[in-house]
């Protein structure tokens, strides 16, 4: 059977206009900017507005007629959508089907939610690889998009710092015979030990909501903050090495490390751990703080649109989440 190379043909992101600043938060919970700054390297984040449709659909519409730009493909191109968010906009039907209406797409292609939390646009990575490798599809739209801001509690010093909302999204499609664009290796995995350290339990099959619990703190997420940091920065780096090991290439061979955006201090642990060169590591969290599994696909836009990695470029991704999930992706853009 043929195999084909994965290339990402085009990428896009959205972030909507309302920023909200560490100031702002401050007024509303006991914190500083100076607090937030220095344990998270967070100075703000965006906020999404219902009334200009900017929940995880609506927002990764936009990201994708960019990416669709980019790659000059039309929407009917797409053949696949993969879509991965934490809350999407409503339990059934699922967001990568509403994506697929508001994007005009009328060749009734496959569209499929995924929920990893953080690590989700990464799990759906090798999917598409392994589709696109196989030939089963041509046109894959992986897509991550959040809106956090829906089950933050504002109320909440510990957790409310911490997140943001915005979307990303690439297509992948097959490399031409004569171009090197590739997904080189995979990881994924997830720690069902540490399940409970950050866990939103109110709204699903267990526990409803009820007018009681919509009165209670209960139906709040909680997060055990420093477990969290403590698997996240051994796991990325156990995974970022391993899946340049299983390339064949060091990590003198990285030319870009993107890892998912949650905590500066996490990013700069993880570099330090395999003494990985700061200049190479990309980081915007200090914009949009953690927006779960679209900090990577955003960040990865960004650097592209802004001509920092360019084709042939080595690039390592990594990510971690609620789970605890967490996977690394390295790759030929
Ligand atoms: N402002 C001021 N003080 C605060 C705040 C705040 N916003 N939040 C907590 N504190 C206080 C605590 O109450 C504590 O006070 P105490 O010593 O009197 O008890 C003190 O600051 C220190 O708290 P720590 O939890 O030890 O602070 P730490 O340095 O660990 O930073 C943080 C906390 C930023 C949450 C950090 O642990 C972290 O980033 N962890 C990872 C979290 C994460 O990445 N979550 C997302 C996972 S991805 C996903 O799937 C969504």
């Amino acid at each position: 059977m043929k195999q084909f190379n994965t290339k990402i043909l085009g990428t896009g992101s959205y972030m909507p206009d309302k920023i909200l600043t560490n100031y702002d938060i401050a007024k509303r919970v006991d914190t500083s900017h100076e607090w937030i700054v220095e344990r998270t390297g967070i100075h703000e984040r965006r906020i999404s507005d219902l009334s200009k449709d900017e929940n995880p659909s609506g927002m990764a519409a936009r990201a994708t007629l960019k990416a669709l730009e980019a790659a000059n493909l039309t929407p009917n191109d797409i053949d696949c959508i993969l879509l991965s968010s934490t809350m999407a906009d409503q339990p059934m039907p699922n967001a990568a089907s509403m994506l697929q209406f508001k994007l005009g797409i009328t060749n009734n292609c496959p569209a499929l939610d995924v929920n990893a939390a953080c690590s989700g646009w990464m799990y759906l990575l090798p999917m598409a690889d392994a589709m696109i490798k196989t030939g089963m599809y041509k046109h894959i739209l992986v897509v991550g998009s959040e809106m956090l801001s829906s089950f933050n509690n504002w109320d909440d010093r510990n957790t409310c710092i911490l997140f943001g909302d915005g979307c990303g999204v690439a297509i992948l499609g097959r490399a031409a015979e004569n171009e090197d664009s590739k997904i080189y290796s995979t990881v994924l995995s997830s720690d069902s030990s540490k399940k409970d350290h950050l866990a939103l339990w109110a709204g699903g099959s267990n526990m409803k909501l009820t007018h009681e619990l919509l009165d209670s703190k209960d139906q709040w997420m909680t997060m055990n903050g420093q477990e969290i940091f403590k698997a996240a920065v051994k796991t990325m780096a156990a995974h970022a090495e391993k899946v340049v090991k299983d390339a064949e290439l060091t990590i003198n061979d990285v030319d870009w490390f993107i890892p998912h955006q949650a905590n500066l201090r996490i990013i700069e642990a993880v570099g330090q751990r395999f003494n990985f060169p700061t200049e190479k590591v990309v980081i915007n969290v200090q914009k949009y703080a953690n927006t779960s599994s679209a900090t990577v696909p955003v960040a990865l836009d960004e650097w592209i649109r802004a001509g920092k990695i360019k084709r042939g470029d080595n690039i390592l991704l990594a990510a971690f989440g609620a789970g605890l999930t967490a996977g690394a992706v390295f790759l030929k853009y």
